[in-house]
Order: structure tokens, then sequence, then C-alpha cells
């Protein structure tokens, strides 16, 4: 006797704590809204206007607000974390950034190993020179001491003008540091994307810097990058980029960060 009320408390709890566990489940499935998936983009931050650091460290810029944009579009959002330029394509194999948005210029060699969205912005190469030289072109460089952004496509231009082991090449960390390094007479000129070019020696007057372009630079077109095979968010950026260029957004955002240029 006492044994079956055992089993009969036994048989009643659990009835009970299966209906509540159950309850409460589909309660919570009724509530819970769908969840916005939050995407990782990674950024090498000091290339403005595309991406820089504010004051409070976060991430601002042209590609910040375009990505902003696609988000909005295709329903996702995203957290741009700052990632070094060097080895940028490997932190999307290994599944620590979802994309890269960060000035990347499309190539055919990037392409073996990461997938890139539609293009977003056409650029090029372009020469940094101090007040006082004398180079007018690119090939004036072949004798000289040339600063780049490592791995970069003004490095790999620069390596096919002087080749790939000249120790007259001076790779830096960033576009910043090779910026400074030409303000300190460590290099002679400096080979850098357009964008940052502009917008370096427009901030920076008293340095007395002037660029040169050259008919020798090829055009380059940036992309947003994703880990190879990701065709699902592929497909959801170029959605998002598609319609951020047909509802004006890009324009707007284009005007902001270069109000004198035509596009
Ligand atoms: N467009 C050049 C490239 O793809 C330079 C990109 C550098 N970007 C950056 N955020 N530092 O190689």
């Amino acid at each position: 006797m006492k044994k079956l009320s055992k089993a009969f408390i036994c048989v009643a709890s659990s009835v009970f704590l299966l209906t509540a566990c159950g309850k409460k489940e589909s309660k919570e499935a009724q509530v819970a809204p769908a969840r916005t998936p939050i995407y990782t983009v990674g950024a090498e931050a000091t290339f403005a206007p595309f991406e820089s650091q504010n004051e409070q460290k976060e991430i601002v810029g042209f590609d910040v607000d375009l990505m902003n944009a696609i988000a909005d579009k295709a329903g996702f959002k995203v957290k741009f974390v700052n990632t070094p330029f060097e080895g940028i394509f490997n932190f999307l194999a290994q599944g620590d950034r979802d994309m890269l948005a960060s000035a990347i210029t499309i190539t055919d060699e990037r392409k073996l190993t990461v997938d890139f969205s539609d293009p977003y912005y056409q650029s090029t190469q372009l020469i940094v020179v101090p007040k006082n030289s004398t180079v007018t072109k690119f090939r004036d460089l072949e004798k000289l001491t040339v600063g780049v952004q490592s791995a970069t496509t003004g490095d790999e231009v620069v390596q096919k003008l002087l080749g790939k082991s000249n120790p007259k090449i001076k790779r830096l960390e960033s576009a910043t540091l090779a910026l400074k390094e030409l303000e300190g007479g460590g290099v002679d000129a400096v080979v850098l994307d357009t964008g940052p070019v502009k917008n370096y020696v427009k901030n920076n007057p008293t340095l007395g810097f002037r660029f040169i372009s050259d008919p020798e630079f090829p055009k380059e077109y940036y992309g947003i990058a994703v880990k190879k095979g990701n065709i699902a968010l592929l497909t959801k950026v170029n959605h998002g980029l598609a319609a951020v260029k047909a509802d004006g957004t890009y324009d707007k955002i284009f005007k902001k960060y270069f109000a004198d240029e035509a596009r």
C-alpha cells in the first residue's frame, strides 16, 4: 500500500511537471520575436573616409554607413570589428568574422579564397610625394624608396615595378603609418588608394603633400567579402546593395563622404 501511493505521487508529479514544462515552452515560442541575425564585419580602421575610429573608438566611415544600409534592407544587423589588413581573409576562413568591408579591391587572386559581393566603389592608386619631389609619374619611382600598406593592391602594383623582394619597398601595417613614414622622410613616395590619399592630403595641408595619378594604375573595384561558399549571406548582401543603389540611399552616403567627386 505504501509502495503504491509513492508510485502514484511520482506519476502524478511527473505529469504535472510535463504539463507545466510544455506550457512554458509554447508560451515562450508565442511571444519571442524572430531574431535578427547580427553579423561581424572586419575592417582595418585606419583608412578614412572608408573606415576609421572616432574619439569613442567606434568604427565610422563610408563602409560602415553602407553596410548598415545594406543590413537594413536585407534584414540583418552588423557589428564592425577592427581587424589587421595583412591576413584579413583568414578571419573569414576561420569563422572569426562573417564579412569584410574594408575598401577591399576585388582581384582574381583573392577570388580564389573568398567570395565577393557585386562591386560598390571604383578606385585606383595614387602616388603621394612631398612638395619638393621631382616625381611626375609612376616610372619615376624605379630608383626610389616607396612606402605601401602591406598586402594591399598598392603593395602589388609597386612590386610589379620594383620587384617583390626589393628592399626599397617599405611595407607598413597601415596607410596612416606609410604616410607618417613619408612625413619623416623614411620613404620618397607612398602608393595608396585614391580615397585615403585625397582625404589625408586635404586634412593635413601643412604637410604640403601632393598626389599624382598615372594611367598605368589599373581601375579597382571594392567588394564586400564573405567566406568562400557562403552563398546565402552573399545573396543577402547583393540584394541589400542593389536595393540601396536603387532607392538613392547609396547616393546619399556617397555624397556625405565624397561631396566633391563625381561617381
Ligand atoms: N583597396 C586596397 C586593397 O584591397 C587597400 C585596402 C586597405 N583597406 C583598409 N581598410 N586598410 O588591397
